[in-house]
């Protein structure tokens, strides 16, 4: 029998919205991903991370930065002297998108239209866990947090005001570093990512 559409249910807590987000159809990107990759990490956390969307391996184990990025940025908080278990670690996008190819399945960015549906979880992550500073990892990222879809290199390294009404700063994304062919680069794109984190730590305190 038919039903009138009545407005969403407004999660009560970052459990119930991590519950909801699991059943997530907002987009068409659930239909080919294994499943919702929620954010991990510690809910009371000064700092939350956020990248673009979970990898092949995330998909798979239901977590982010479990795979080649997360080693980067891993390493780039150890280098920095951050403790992983005490940041908030989250995607701007929470289904993979990708094609496949043989048995491959390669990496597609999300577009702005899938970004804007997925604001939604995000926007109930920053509202609960109410981190004081945001580091966005990458243009789209960059662009779920403060709706600014302008070139990323200009704005790394720097602080600007999100959506929701904290402090972002820009960093790279790790499988960005990971694609640099030259070894300067990726050092100094890498000690680069390192410093934006080392910015966020001074923000959040
Ligand atoms: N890249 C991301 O942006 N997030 C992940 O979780 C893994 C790779």
């Amino acid at each position: 029998r038919a039903t009138m559409p009545r407005p969403a249910d407004v999660p009560e807590s970052l459990a119930d919205a991590r519950a909801a987000a699991l059943q997530c159809r907002r987009c068409t990107l659930c239909e080919a991903a294994t499943q919702t990759v929620w954010g991990t990490g510690d809910p009371d956390a000064a700092m939350m991370i956020v990248g673009e969307q979970p990898g092949d391996r995330e998909d798979l184990v239901g977590q982010p930065f479990v795979g080649p990025a997360g080693d980067v940025l891993r390493e780039a908080l150890r280098e920095a002297a951050v403790d992983a278990d005490r940041i908030w670690m989250t995607n701007a996008v929470k289904h993979f998108k990708f094609t496949p190819r043989g048995t491959q399945r390669l990496h597609q960015s999300p577009d702005r239209g899938e970004i804007q549906h997925c604001r939604w979880w995000l926007g109930l992550e920053l509202a609960f866990v109410r981190p004081r500073v945001t580091l966005a990892l990458g243009a789209s990222a960059a662009f779920a947090l403060t709706d600014d879809h302008t070139a990323l290199a200009p704005r790394r390294g720097h602080v600007e005001t999100g959506l929701h009404g904290g402090p972002v700063v820009l960093s790279w994304h790790p499988s960005y570093i990971l694609r640099l062919s030259s070894p300067t680069a990726r050092d100094t794109a890498q000690r680069a990512l390192v410093a934006d984190i080392r910015a966020a730590v001074a923000k959040a305190n």
